[in-house]
């Protein structure tokens, strides 16, 4: 037997109706803060996400990169964001000097150590906000997440946020840490001991050291940011506060990409027994992504929520999820020329919206009201010799277990409001 390749799963209908009931809830909400719907490919170049600057993990040991039969470097899209500012870009969306709201729903790959909410396959529900360096839409953005959250029902989850700084603030800190790492090299992974020199904020979320000690103590962004950058997130709290935000300010949390300057934010769940991978999302500011791409000097930021486990996290509080409707109706005959009339009848009801079934494998009638009472049908619709002759239907109403014969009007009537 084949099975699926490790770290990837199948959604059974039951689940996959959950899900599609998720993303009708989130992009209901998205509508009304007026973000649109973006659908880029699940591959890229692979420079899109292999950028000079970007020097995390997640892009240099966990991509799945490949070449095409043209011999062009390809990789399946990790995360949303770049593609996104590629496609931001190279549409020109700028050009109207407008902020740009986009979101995206969609399966993206990394090729991590597989365990409950991670996998190598998941889906991403992302939002970007392109166009300017603004701390109110930084602060509208974290809302938008908290929105997400509340409305959703989840209540022991949280909005994380700290900021990094401007890029002046993070050359400074970068140096501060630089040195505080020197000494305590010898504790460090062989990884880390290189990541001293080249990106020391990185130690900090090392899935080997991010919980030694040593790294714990290290110090913290918050506390070495320009007069400009603490301003800008102060104004971020400020306009947080106005939103009625629930926020906590965490000034360990430094993200695991590098493209994040100022503000960043995670939505952790505090839920007991959930598991070690309890963020649901992430995300931040970007002030150098879309000139990186070759666009305008704009900044953007956005959030990405991991489907999987924001339903784990519905799961595990419990959160009443809308059910599949009943079928309306299951068509009962007897032999082939009953068959026909139960077909014409199931077909003429589905084309009216009620949603209905037969049983296509032509077992004896005890057999099928065994598996049509399984699906629990409203009503069944039993078609037998009289049926034919006198072009009436025998309806029962499988609760009360009340029959009658009835004509088609009175049939339509009694399955009562079409969907
Ligand atoms: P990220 O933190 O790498 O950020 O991923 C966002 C979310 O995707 C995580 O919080 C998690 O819920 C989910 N996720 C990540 N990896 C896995 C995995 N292997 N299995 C299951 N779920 C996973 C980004 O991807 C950024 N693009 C977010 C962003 C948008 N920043 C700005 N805009």
């Amino acid at each position: 037997m084949i099975q699926k390749p490790k770290g990837t799963y199948d959604l059974m209908p039951e689940e996959t109706r959950k899900y599609r009931a998720l993303e009708n809830q989130l992009i209901k909400l998205l509508e009304i803060y007026g973000y649109g719907e973006i659908r880029t490919p699940i591959f890229e170049y692979s420079q899109v996400f292999h950028r000079e600057s970007e020097l995390s993990d997640m892009v240099l040991k966990e991509t799945y990169n490949f070449k095409d039969k043209g011999n062009r470097d390809l990789t399946l899209r990790p995360e949303g964001t770049a593609g996104v500012i590629r496609s931001y870009v190279e549409q020109k969306l700028y050009a109207d000097g407008g902020i740009t709201k986009l979101y995206y729903l969609g399966p993206n790959f990394r090729y991590e150590r597989p365990q409950k909410g991670r996998y190598r396959q998941f889906y991403q529900f992302g939002i970007e906000a392109i166009g300017a360096k603004s701390p109110s839409l930084d602060a509208e953005v974290i809302g938008l997440s908290y929105k997400i959250i509340s409305s959703l029902g989840l209540k022991q989850v949280v909005v994380k946020i700290n900021t990094l700084g401007d890029i002046e603030s993070r050359l400074n800190y970068n140096k501060i840490l630089r040195d505080y790492f020197i000494p305590h090299k010898e504790d460090l992974c062989e990884n880390c001991q290189t990541r001293i020199d080249v990106n020391p904020m990185r130690i900090l979320d090392c899935k080997i050291d991010g919980e030694k000690p040593v790294v714990k103590k290290a110090p913290k962004p918050m506390h070495h940011l320009t007069a400009e950058a603490s301003k800008y997130f102060s104004d971020v709290l400020k306009y947080l506060d106005a939103m009625d935000v629930i926020y906590e300010i965490d000034d360990a949390l430094v993200r695991g990409l590098d493209y994040y300057g100022h503000t960043v934010f995670e939505i952790e769940a505090n839920i007991k027994g959930f598991g070690a991978q309890n963020i649901l999302g992430g995300g931040g500011h970007y002030e150098k992504l879309v000139s990186e791409f070759g666009g305008p000097d704009v900044s953007g930021v956005g959030i990405a929520f991991g489907m999987e486990r924001l339903m784990q996290a519905i799961e595990a509080e419990n959160v009443e999820m809308p059910k599949d409707k009943p079928f309306d109706f299951y068509v009962l005959y007897f032999d082939e020329a009953t068959k026909l009339a139960a077909l014409t009848i199931l077909s003429e009801l589905r084309d009216l919206g009620y949603k209905g079934d037969i049983d296509h494998l032509d077992r004896k009638f005890a057999t099928q009201l065994k598996s049509a009472l399984k699906n629990n049908p409203n009503y069944l619709i039993i078609i037998g010799e009289e049926e034919l002759n006198s072009n009436l239907y025998t309806l029962k109403n499988v609760k009360t277990e009340e029959q009658k014969t009835v004509d088609f009007d009175e049939l339509v009537k009694k399955l009562g409001k079409k969907r």
